[in-house]
């Protein structure tokens, strides 16, 4: 075996070159003077050579270690000294970055944002109300008798908080969002199209379809002319958008204080199309909203004088109609904040 020490000594210098770091002036110090490097190599392969030959590739083997050595110690107090002067030269940006993770809307609010965009389509403006409300708006200006079960601190939350305008009374974290309505007739004369979307409270226990905050939206149109047949023309269409062209609505009568005549809107199930199935319990429809005429008291209690106007309005649950569109089962998770549930919308 014979060594080529002029070319070893050459490709030691171009190697020396690119030593930027302590990781490749290890890899290099390895290579020649490791246990199993090259030197040692060379050396090993004394023995083997005629006699006369051995003291000049002694020589040689020597003279290329000291090479070696003195580069290393070189290299190492340049390392040192850069890193000192800007820990950031030691950084190789040639290795590919960590992707942050990009984070979008909840589902809701997307939710949130596609209702009131409709709505917006159609001429509503989009308005929010206080989540702490006054007993008068949430309950009495909105025709709900002193004496209904929705009063009761079962099924709302009071507040230690005196309703400042009505003696007596208290104010409570809304149970619905209706008594936007109060406050938005109280600052605003007809003609007015409202969309009100916001956070609602009820004490109830937590269960796969209760929880004690949850969104509504509400609606609330008022003009001197308006008819229930516009409230069904309406409604189709706001339904055809969120749920597809093929979708059909049907009135239910019902009841709530705060309109006469009123209604519950079902859609034609959009998993059976109305044959029946489990998610709609064999009846075809899904029940998702209410609505209905403005009762005149309701105007009155917001200070429009009587018998001048009309009005629409309803109301719809957030969490129930995303978990009919995209066929959630649980609404605790919504609120658990668990990525992997999120990042699926
Ligand atoms: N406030 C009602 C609720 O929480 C929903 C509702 C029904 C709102 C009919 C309306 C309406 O504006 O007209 O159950």
């Amino acid at each position: 075996m014979s060594w080529n020490f002029q070319e070893i000594e050459d490709t030691v210098q171009q190697e020396a070159k690119y030593i930027l770091d302590f990781q490749r002036l290890e890899a290099f110090r390895t290579k020649y003077l490791g246990r199993k490097g090259l030197l040692q190599e060379i050396y090993a392969s004394l023995s083997n050579l005629p006699h006369d030959q051995r003291p000049l590739v002694g020589k040689n083997a020597n003279d290329l270690r000291n090479n070696i050595s003195i580069i290393i110690e070189t290299k190492q107090k340049e390392i040192k000294s850069r890193q000192a002067q800007s820990p950031a030269a030691d950084i190789d940006i040639t290795i590919p970055g960590v992707a942050a993770p990009v984070g979008h809307q909840h589902i809701l609010t997307q939710t949130i944002d596609e209702i009131c965009g409709i709505f917006a389509g159609l001429g509503f403006v989009v308005q929010e109300g206080p989540e702490i409300e006054t007993e008068f708006n949430n309950f009495t200006a909105l025709n709900i008798p002193v004496d209904h079960p929705s009063r009761d601190a079962f099924d709302t939350f009071y507040l230690e908080l005196p309703d400042p305008g009505h003696q007596g009374r208290y104010q409570l974290l809304r149970s619905h969002t209706s008594p936007a309505q109060i406050r938005v007739m109280q600052k605003n004369q007809p003609p007015l199209a409202v969309i009100v979307p916001g956070r609602v409270y009820r004490p109830d226990a937590a269960d796969a379809s209760h929880s004690f905050m949850f969104h509504q939206i509400e609606g609330l149109l008022v003009n001197e002319d308006v008819k229930f047949s516009e409230l069904k023309g309406l409604l189709t269409v706001f339904c055809r958008r969120l749920f597809g062209e093929k979708t059909k609505m049907r009135f239910r009568p019902h009841f709530f204080p705060f309109t006469e005549p009123s209604a519950e809107v079902d859609i034609s199930c959009y998993i059976c199309d109305g044959k029946g199935c489990s998610v709609c319990r064999r009846k075809g429809w899904l029940e998702i909203m209410g609505c209905g005429m403005v009762h005149p008291k309701v105007f009155l209690a917001a200070g429009y004088p009587e018998g001048k106007y009309k009005g629409l309005a309803f109301g719809l649950g957030v969490e129930r109609i995303t978990m009919l569109k995209y066929g959630i089962e649980d609404i605790r998770l919504f609120f658990e904040n668990d990525i992997r549930f999120l990042e699926q919308f």
